[in-house]
């Protein structure tokens, strides 16, 4: 398939990259920084999200069959960047016909209020007892700026008419791939603390075509 993939210098950007690349996909990488990339694939873009507008995206994502997103804030310098990034990155889809948007959230953000869905469940019905009142209290207050924005781009995607899966992973590591994990539609993983970015990567390239992901949040863990 022709995969646009951004944020590709990113710990699962980078394992998305290699994957896709090895499973024979025609990929196209944007990268605020492609002299981080070594080797660069054929075609890499540069676009600071940030700031970039929907026609600049434009050739990044013309005739691409999907797009895989893990843009996130690497700083607090970065705060907003995924609503914002993934807002300009759905217009530019738009205009350019392409439907299928696969991107990276977080574990704890069905329970996280947005704008656009200010009353989100207490609990997330995958979470057990330790995630519900001991993990995810402390984690939410550490990260409230990070898991706002992840939750507002999650609205983005919602407010589009693409074809969009957010995957939700809880916390990852730097393992390899393995192919073994769990999965949810709609919810997290019950007693389901880590993933690796490299299983997140294989699980996304996994679903580029799959329907019933489409228009839904995936839950994703050991
Ligand atoms: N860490 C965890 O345990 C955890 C758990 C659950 C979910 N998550 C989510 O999973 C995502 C992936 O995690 P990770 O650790 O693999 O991420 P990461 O290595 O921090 O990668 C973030 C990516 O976003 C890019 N980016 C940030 N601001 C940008 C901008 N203005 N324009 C273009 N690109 C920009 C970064 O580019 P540069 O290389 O140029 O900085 C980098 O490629 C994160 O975004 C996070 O929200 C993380």
């Amino acid at each position: 398939m022709k995969l646009t993939i951004f944020a590709v210098t990113g710990g699962i950007g980078r394992q998305l990259l290699e994957q896709a690349i090895s499973a024979g996909h025609d990929v196209t990488a944007v990268a605020r920084n492609p002299q981080n990339l070594s080797p660069a694939p054929a075609r890499t873009m540069a676009a600071d999200l940030a700031s970039a507008d929907p026609a600049a995206l434009h050739p990044a994502v013309a005739g691409a069959d999907a797009v895989l997103s893990e843009l996130g804030p690497r700083s607090k310098a970065d705060a907003g960047v995924a609503a914002r990034g993934t807002k300009v990155v759905t217009q530019a889809m738009h205009a350019a016909g392409v439907r299928r948007i696969i991107v990276v959230s977080a574990a704890p953000i069905g329970t996280v209020p947005s704008p656009g869905r200010p009353h989100p469940p207490r609990h997330d019905q995958g979470d057990g007892f330790i995630v519900r009142y001991l993990a995810d209290p402390i984690v939410k207050r550490a990260l409230r700026e990070h898991y706002a924005d992840l939750a507002r781009m999650e609205d983005v995607l919602r407010d589009s008419d693409l074809d969009w899966t957010a995957v939700r992973p809880p916390r990852l590591t730097s393992k390899p791939v393995t192919g073994r994990y769990r999965t949810a539609l709609g919810q997290n993983i019950r007693g389901g603390l880590f993933v690796s970015r490299a299983d997140v990567a294989h699980y996304m390239l996994s679903i580029l075509d799959q329907a019933e992901t489409f228009r839904r949040t995936a839950g994703i863990a050991n």
